[in-house]
């Protein structure tokens, strides 16, 4: 037995080869990949294994794994699933470190006590596995093309990771027309063992890879995955696809991977606090990926755009607003940088106009002066077909205007017109110039330029606790209190023990007594002052209003009176047999800006915090936003500002601001109760209303529910 684990190197630069079940047939997937291995110049030998002896491409095939008598650090495996883990027995006798299983017939279709075992047994021998239920890995810095699709693979600098087989495939021959060249490709599968992290954490490190691209159908591990994502994207920008962002396609996804898709709200969120872009569909990926494999960041934030047309620099000014691009705005400065190429009836207000009246010398002047001119950071070239500006004017200039002066700063260009035109972006794309038909997908190439260039200056949101924020909550406290619920067989808490836990984070919470018989209630009002309010208390009771247990706004004595006999009334009416604590009282709150602020444990990526506009309509207006739990103000205070509700924090129509790091304030403590308790598995807070700043928070209901 050596459980230790191998050096993931091996995976991508494997010394020797074999592949177990190749054959003779050109109609096995055994045949496919020893042709594409020898077909890409595989630098290692190739050990071909067949019970039946014989030659495959010339090469002599060995009857079984015993017969290597040489370094092999991969095998790939592609015989019947019953006799896979036969082979895998067979490669630990040899000490191969990494096992490629291209089989299908595994967790994918209910067989996951077979697939456990034999990653526990590789595993414990020392061997990790990628798939099963995978096309294989390509490896340029190795040469070795060990998938079965096309053989011919442009070696480059763009990493995928698929999660999809036949998609991964597809891809090798799109990432071809579209120019884009790969450092390698893994087809992951099942995700036995080698998962994304795994993989990334390789990559990140991998000269050759400037950039990530991943498809993905479900996170299995998710807490790690966001651990890896946080550092990679401060090296190296990742892009992601994932499928099932509907519900149906999350079904499908589901079904398909053996794996749980996360909520897709939940995965947006995450990958955007750990710097992934996230692209809708493919072509969006492989643009973003081009463009930034190609492309060195920024120095600054001053954006331009440069038209012939107004109509075009409009919609790319939008676009900008919507990718956050800074349009450099310094009159001045544009003045006297464009005063030599912009005609006088042109403006250079950003967007630069050039009108579509003028020449095609002063387009090419006017582009050159933005790329030499210190205070322009990046460029948005902008082109509509005009009797000046043709298929054949535009290809020759802009090829020109980039190859002199494109290394300089970031620049995207896009043109709209007739044939010619596009004829000539399919040209100029073919010759690396980051051209686009569509003015948005130009604009959004630079905006996630401009993404990591912010990312990468701003400090890392970390997820451990740090330790001035430690004693914010009384865990011991919380524990005892989930203790008392759990021995009495409850997954939820009673109002008042959830009230308790708040106390033990120093939550401010509305004074509350309760009451069991009517003195003690009436007592409670008198000592804690008119209004209140009347709730009734039992665990058979979780909606109070829906059951008439509730009583707002009490003024005096006699409608205390009135109101405790009516609650206990309607609470038993309502559920004759519910087991009924007694009625509490507690004060009744003046209106502030109601918030909701959760927590909770998610099924892919583990404890998440949730904040958003609270109330009885948090369903309806779903203006929430989530984060992986963090305890980094900045963090929390991002996710404040993703909501739309967000003004009313800082005050509408001559309102004060209310208390902003009161509320993340209790955002970090719930987070605090969830990691510190993890029999905790939902915290809500709905409403926490938010007063001005020197009156603070107030969490009003708060459930808490339990593991089962
Ligand atoms: N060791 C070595 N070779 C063996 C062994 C063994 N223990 N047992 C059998 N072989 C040989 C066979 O004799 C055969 O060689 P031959 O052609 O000379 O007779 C070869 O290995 C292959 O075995 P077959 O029984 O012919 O199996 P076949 O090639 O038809 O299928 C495969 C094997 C491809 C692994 C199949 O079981 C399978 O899982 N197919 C699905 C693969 C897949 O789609 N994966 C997901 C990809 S991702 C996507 O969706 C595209």
């Amino acid at each position: 037995m050596n459980s230790q684990k191998p050096d993931i190197r091996f995976l991508f630069k494997p010394r020797g080869h074999a592949v177990i079940g190749a054959s003779a047939a050109p109609s096995k997937i055994g045949n496919s990949i020893i042709r594409n291995m020898i077909h890409s110049g595989y630098e290692g030998k190739i050990f071909p294994i067949n019970p039946k002896g014989g030659k495959v491409f010339d090469i002599p095939m060995l009857t079984s794994v015993d017969e290597i008598s040489e370094e092999c650090d991969l095998a790939t495996i592609v015989v019947p699933a019953p006799y896979v883990f036969d082979a895998v027995k067979d490669c630990a006798k040899k000490n191969i470190k990494f096992l490629s299983i291209i089989t299908s017939g595994f967790s994918e279709v209910g067989e996951n006590k077979l697939e456990r075992e034999i990653v526990t047994y590789a595993n414990n021998h020392g061997m990790r596995i990628l798939g099963p239920n995978i096309f294989g890995i390509y490896s340029a810095q190795a040469r070795m093309n060990a998938t079965f699709g096309p053989p011919n693979v442009t070696p480059g600098n763009v990493a995928i990771i698929t999660q999809s087989g036949a998609l991964g495939i597809a891809m090798i021959g799109k990432t071809q027309v579209e120019n884009i060249g790969l450092s390698s490709i893994i087809s992951i599968g099942n995700k036995s063992d080698i998962d994304e992290a795994d993989l990334i954490e390789y990559l990140v490190e991998d000269e050759q890879t400037k950039v990530i691209f991943m498809y993905m159908e479900g996170v299995k591990d998710g807490v790690r995955l966001i651990e890896v994502l946080k550092k990679a994207t401060r090296i190296k920008p990742v892009v992601v696809i994932k499928s099932g962002r509907s519900k149906r396609g999350a079904m499908a996804a589901a079904s398909h991977t053996g794996s749980l898709a996360g909520a897709d709200g939940v995965f947006a969120a995450i990958m955007n606090q750990c710097g992934v872009h996230r692209a809708i569909d493919i072509q969006e990926a492989l643009d973003w990926c081009k463009f930034l494999s190609q492309n060195s960041h920024p120095v600054g934030e001053n954006a331009i755009i440069i038209t012939n047309g107004g109509g075009v620099g409009v919609l790319a000014a939008d676009a900008c607003e919507a990718n956050n691009i800074h349009l450099f705005d310094d009159l001045k400065t544009l003045e006297s940088a464009f005063k030599e190429s912009v005609p006088s009836f042109g403006s250079v207000k950003n967007p630069i106009d050039i009108t579509g009246g003028a020449s095609m010398i002063d387009y090419e002047k006017c582009i050159v002066d933005a790329f030499n001119h210190k205070d322009i950071h990046s460029i948005i070239c902008l082109g509509c077909e005009t009797s000046v500006l043709t298929g054949e004017t535009f290809k020759k200039t802009i090829l020109d205007i980039h190859r002199t002066h494109g290394a300089k700063k970031p620049v995207v260009y896009s043109f709209v017109g007739g044939k010619d035109i596009e004829e000539g972006i399919k040209f100029l794309k073919s010759e690396g110039v980051p051209i686009y038909s569509d003015i948005g997908q130009a604009v959004s190439c630079l905006g996630k330029i401009y993404t990591d260039y912010r990312n990468r200056k701003s400090p890392m949101d970390g997820s451990s606790t740090p330790s001035d924020i430690a004693n914010w909550v009384d865990i011991g406290k919380v524990k005892e209190i989930v203790k008392t619920a759990k021995a009495d067989h409850r997954t939820f808490l009673l109002a008042h023990e959830a009230q308790a836990i708040m106390k033990a984070a120093n939550v401010s919470i509305p004074k509350s007594v309760l009451a069991t018989n009517l003195k003690d209630a009436i007592s409670a009002a008198n000592d804690m002052g008119y209004p209140v309010v009347l709730k009734i208390v039992s665990k058979d009771i979780i909606h109070k209003s829906d059951a008439g247990g509730l009583a707002l706004d009490l003024q005096n004595e006699k409608e205390v009176i009135d109101a405790y006999e009516a609650v206990l009334h309607n609470s038993r009416r309502y559920k004759p047999d519910a087991h009924i604590k007694g009625v509490e009282v507690a004060e009744m709150l003046k209106p502030g800006v109601e918030t909701i602020i959760g927590g909770r444990y998610d099924a892919s990526f583990g404890p998440v915090i949730m904040f958003g506009q609270g109330g009885i309509y948090v369903e309806v207006m779903k203006d929430i936003a989530f984060r992986s739990i963090t305890y980094d103000k900045h963090t929390i205070a991002g996710m404040l500002k993703d909501c739309r509700s967000y003004p009313l924090l800082l005050g509408v129509r001559g309102e004060a601001k209310k208390d902003i790091d009161g509320v993340i304030e209790v955002i970090i403590k719930v987070g605090l109760i969830l990691s510190g308790c993890k029999d905790i598995t939902d915290i809500e807070i709905n409403p926490l209303l938010a007063y001005d700043e020197e009156d603070g928070v107030k969490a009003v209901d708060v459930r808490i529910l339990l593991t089962k």
